[in-house]
């Protein structure tokens, strides 16, 4: 006979009773302790340890819903277009005129709300470029096209407006400047490279403070870990303070999409691609595009910025995947904008 059904005949019914009210209490006590379901999605073949565990509570840091878009204007084929009507249009030359009037009430909501159109008019000549914010908001609307034409293989069909960065703020709420961090009190102790010294720009972990500068600044390598086992002694490598710094950047970018490593790495091998989410693919272009953006439009606008908006080292404003995600894997909940503003998707 099967010892388990043998076992389940002979319950003793007064204990089975007592038992179950027993566990009708602890479930009442367990219930009484208010803990909601976390979400979890597996991310990868069960037992791989990359389940995405996250807390409808915490929520997102910042609002991700999109603001009413005025109505288009009504195409007149063969209409005027900004280029032939205004005297100094120099990006938005293939707009009909109509369409050019919304997109400027529009970029007006989404940038400078509460100054208006003076935010970046010399209020007596629209065609003037006397205020430095009508020069950045030029190159703003170039880097916009360059991004949803040229970085596909990242923003998808999903693309960007300013709105997916500005959110209706004048700077946008995520920007980066150099910032190594307090220096060392004794200049005998060396670089304490953030040893001790927990900055937001890395989660509070006592890591390299600024993982913005040499990675999404700069180019440097990314990759620490070592692919073979014995390397020539001539080829040094990364340092254990570049792991660190990679750490850093990594910590970020868990930060700024809302997610645990486990989104793109396997833990049991960081570097190995074949086990590596198709999440991670995307964000290696990522990292890519956001160089692209830091190095060929923020850095060279740094001039043109009043010093009140340069850093601590006078460096400008330069952007990381927080600028864009504020705290979700896909920026405004993968929701696109572009099908109201088609003049800000550039061209493939
Ligand atoms: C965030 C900055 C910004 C705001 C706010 C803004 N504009 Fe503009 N505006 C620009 C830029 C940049 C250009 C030049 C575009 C180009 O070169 O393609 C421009 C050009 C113009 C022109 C063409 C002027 C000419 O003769 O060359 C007009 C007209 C205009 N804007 C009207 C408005 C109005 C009306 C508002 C408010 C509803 C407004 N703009 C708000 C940035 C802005
Ligand atoms: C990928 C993110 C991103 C997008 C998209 C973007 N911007 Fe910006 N913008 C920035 C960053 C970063 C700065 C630098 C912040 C600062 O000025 O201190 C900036 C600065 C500006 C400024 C100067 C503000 C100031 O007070 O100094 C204006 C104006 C502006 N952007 C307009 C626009 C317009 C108009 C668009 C859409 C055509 C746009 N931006 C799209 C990231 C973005
Ligand atoms: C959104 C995707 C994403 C998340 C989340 C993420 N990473 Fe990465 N990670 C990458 C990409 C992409 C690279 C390769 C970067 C490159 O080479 O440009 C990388 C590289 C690395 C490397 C270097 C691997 C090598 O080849 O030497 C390590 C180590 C690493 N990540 C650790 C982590 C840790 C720890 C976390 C969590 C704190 C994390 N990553 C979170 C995308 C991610
Ligand atoms: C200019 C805005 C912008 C910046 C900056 C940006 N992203 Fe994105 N990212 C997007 C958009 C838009 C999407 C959604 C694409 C889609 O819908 O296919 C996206 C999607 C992703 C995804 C895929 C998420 C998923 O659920 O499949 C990853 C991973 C990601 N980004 C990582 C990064 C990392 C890492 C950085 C910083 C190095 C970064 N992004 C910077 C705009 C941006």
């Amino acid at each position: 006979m099967n010892p388990l059904a043998a076992r389940t005949l002979t319950v003793n019914p007064a204990r089975h009773a007592a038992r179950a009210a027993a566990m009708g209490t602890l479930a009442l006590l367990l219930a009484a302790c208010e803990h909601p379901p976390m979400d979890s999605v597996q991310n990868g073949y069960r037992g791989l340890g990359m389940v995405q565990v996250s807390d409808p509570r915490l929520g997102s840091p910042t609002d991700n819903s999109i603001p009413p878009a005025l109505p288009r204007a009504p195409d007149v084929p063969g209409g005027p277009l900004a280029g032939d009507t205004f005297k100094n249009v120099q990006v938005l030359k293939d707009v009909p005129v109509a369409e050019f009037a919304r997109l400027m009430a529009t970029m007006t909501t989404w940038v400078a709300p509460q100054q208006g159109c003076n935010y970046c008019h010399a209020a007596a000549d629209l065609a003037s470029d006397a205020l430095y914010t009508k020069v950045v908001a030029r190159r703003m609307l170039e880097m916009t096209r360059h991004i949803n034409a040229d970085w596909h293989s990242h923003v998808g069909d999903t693309g960007v407006t300013c709105y997916s960065c500005h959110r209706g703020h004048n700077v946008p709420q995520y920007v980066w400047f150099t910032d190594p961090g307090p220096a060392n009190a004794s200049p005998y102790a060396g670089n304490l490279a953030g040893q001790n010294q927990p900055a937001p720009s890395v989660r509070l972990a006592a890591l390299p403070n600024d993982p913005f500068t040499a990675y999404l600044g700069g180019s440097k390598a990314i990759t620490v870990i070592d692919r073979s086992a014995l390397r020539p002694d001539a080829d040094k490598g990364a340092s254990i303070k570049d792991a660190e710094q990679t750490y850093g950047l990594m910590m970020h970018i868990t930060g700024a999409l809302g997610v645990n490593c486990t989104f793109c790495h396997n833990s049991r091998s960081f570097f190995d691609w074949d086990q590596s989410t198709p999440q991670r693919v995307t964000a290696w272009y990522g990292i890519r595009m956001v160089r692209d953006l830091n190095q060929a439009y923020l850095t060279p606008l740094t001039g043109k910025f009043p010093p009140e908006r340069l850093g601590p080292h006078g460096d400008g404003p330069k952007l990381n995947c927080a600028t864009c995600h504020q705290g979700v894997h896909k920026p405004l909940n993968g929701v696109s904008m572009l099908p109201d503003y088609p003049e800000l998707a550039g061209r493939h």
